[in-house]
């Protein structure tokens, strides 16, 4: 599992995070987004240093953090497995192929494997409608997806 970021690298990378989205007109999420996008989730030392920088309660961030489920409060796994929960995927087969991926996984959406591998993420339509149940992992785009080919995927990923 990826190592939380050091407080010294927190506290530094955070403050200009913060400064470069000062002049902002509602910059929570913006900010939210910069620190994801550095750390690949939200530390939870990070929430009282944004709400002190904004003049919020940490409540106030924690409860943005919670609420959009794009937010990770913790580290993704070395793997990211999304698989597409949209309308054509759906009438496809892809709720066959999602209750699949939990099974085998041992995780709901957003979990992450005991071992870090892996996380499980919902996604709403990757462009392969045509050809679902569509899924991604790692950034690849896959098409007809059905049990026995999402096994495939897994063990390709060591899960
Ligand atoms: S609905 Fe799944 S790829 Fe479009």
């Amino acid at each position: 599992m990826p190592t939380p970021p050091a407080p010294v690298d927190l506290e530094t990378r955070l403050g200009a995070i913060l400064s470069d989205h000062a002049q902002l007109e509602g910059p929570l999420l913006p900010i939210l987004h910069a620190v994801q996008a550095e750390w690949g989730y939200v530390p939870p030392e990070a929430l009282p240093i944004i709400a002190e920088g904004l003049n919020i309660s940490r409540a106030e961030v924690h409860g943005v953090v919670s609420f959009y489920h794009d937010f990770r409060e913790e580290p993704a796994g070395r793997h990211m497995v999304k698989i597409c929960r949209a309308e054509a995927c759906q009438a496809r087969g892809g709720h066959g192929v999602e209750a699949a991926a939990k099974a085998r996984l041992g995780v709901d959406w957003h979990g992450t494997t005991a071992d870090g591998g892996v996380t499980l993420e919902p996604v709403y339509c990757l462009g392969l409608c045509a050809t679902g149940p569509a899924a991604m992992i790692d950034g690849r785009v896959v098409a007809r997806v059905d049990e026995k080919r999402l096994e495939t995927l897994l063990s390709e990923v060591g899960a």
